[in-house]
């Protein structure tokens, strides 16, 4: 049987080397092209010298995009930026390395004849839906951040090229996604917080705060590569997640918890726009994922159970260095 070769944008981040690591646990072989603007080599350290293995410092939105495709048949799309927050100063970000990176690779792809996509897609997509949990046809789709804009753009972009030019894309709209390795998000930075202060921590938004779902990386990588391997031809989106939602003030209680920190004092900052964290931030997000149950996959870990762990993977980590 000949391998399979993989290329991976973004694979030198948290998310992409959790990704790359169980690929090339199933036998493929792998590139990784990633600019390091978040990622990390270090993130990959494991796999340098093995077998099938190949990293690529480059980046989307310059000239080599077509030599990175060389030899690789399929594509997991997950360089971005990805902070909601980065639009409040920035507004060229989403749209330069979410849009025009997106656009870019798709016409490298029509270019090269390579023909299957994956693509991480989130959440934010659905904006403050009025249905909860939402299901993947839940309509209007109206962000609220810029970040959630330009993912559904890229949305948009792939399944125009899936219809146009036969492109099959799978497009996964994630949770948030919490474990080891990760740099941002709340119980990154609620983790982070702690490390400095054990006795006051700093909360972003309004006692209890926003409700969302939490998935454990693991999770979502397992549900990313059964959508993957069930796909058939065209343009299918999945939601991943987990089937309940907690409020920031239970992540704060889990994060207290792994550590086992006790009498932790909690001094929220009020957010802005009736509790939101910030603008753009979603008060209530929570995905139906049954499209996704029914190949098989389900999420073995809570979203309180997914916030444990990933502590737990964040301390591990930071005791090794
Ligand atoms: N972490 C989550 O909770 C979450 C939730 C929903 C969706 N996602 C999506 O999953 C993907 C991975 O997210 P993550 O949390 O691992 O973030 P991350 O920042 O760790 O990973 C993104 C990677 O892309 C690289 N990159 C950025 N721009 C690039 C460019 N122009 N060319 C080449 N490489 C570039 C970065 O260096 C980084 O390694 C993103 O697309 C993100 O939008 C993440």
């Amino acid at each position: 049987m000949t391998r399979r070769r993989i290329l991976v944008t973004g694979g030198a981040g948290y998310v992409g080397s959790h990704l790359v690591k169980v690929l090339l646990h199933q036998g493929n072989a792998v590139r990784v092209v990633d600019n390091l603007s978040t990622g990390s080599r270090a993130n990959l350290a494991a796999f340098e010298g093995q077998d099938g293995f190949e990293f690529v410092e480059g980046d989307l939105l310059g000239s080599s995009i077509d030599d990175y495709l060389d030899g690789c048949g399929e594509v997991f799309h997950l360089a971005a930026s990805q902070d909601v927050r980065t639009a409040l100063t920035d507004t060229r970000s989403d749209v330069d390395q979410n849009i025009r990176a997106t656009y870019r690779l798709l016409e490298a792809m029509r270019r090269t004849d390579t023909s299957r996509l994956g693509f991480a897609s989130t959440s934010t997509v659905y904006g403050e839906a009025r249905m909860v949990p939402t299901p993947e046809d839940y309509a209007p789709m109206a962000p609220l951040s810029l970040y959630g804009a330009s993912k559904l753009a890229g949305e948009a972009l792939i399944s125009a090229f899936s219809h146009t030019f036969g492109l099959q894309a799978v497009v996964y709209r994630f949770a948030n996604i919490v474990g080891g390795r990760a740099t941002h998000g709340v119980v990154y930075d609620l983790f982070a917080k702690l490390q400095e202060n054990r006795e006051e921590l700093e909360i972003l938004g309004r006692r209890p705060g926003t409700r969302k779902s939490y998935v454990y990386v693991d999770d979502a990588i397992a549900g990313m590569l059964a959508a993957w391997e069930a796909s058939q031809e065209g343009y299918e989106v999945y939601n991943v997640g987990t089937e309940d939602q907690i409020n920031v003030e239970e992540v704060a209680d889990a994060v207290s918890g792994a550590l086992g920190l006790e009498g932790v004092r909690y001094r929220w900052t009020g957010g802005v726009d009736e509790g939101r964290g910030w603008r753009g931030d979603v008060r209530d997000m929570w995905l139906d994922i049954r499209r996704l149950k029914a190949l098989g996959w389900r999420p073995y870990r809570s979203s309180h159970e997914a916030v444990g762990l990933a502590v737990k993977d964040l301390a591990e980590q930071n005791q090794a260095g």
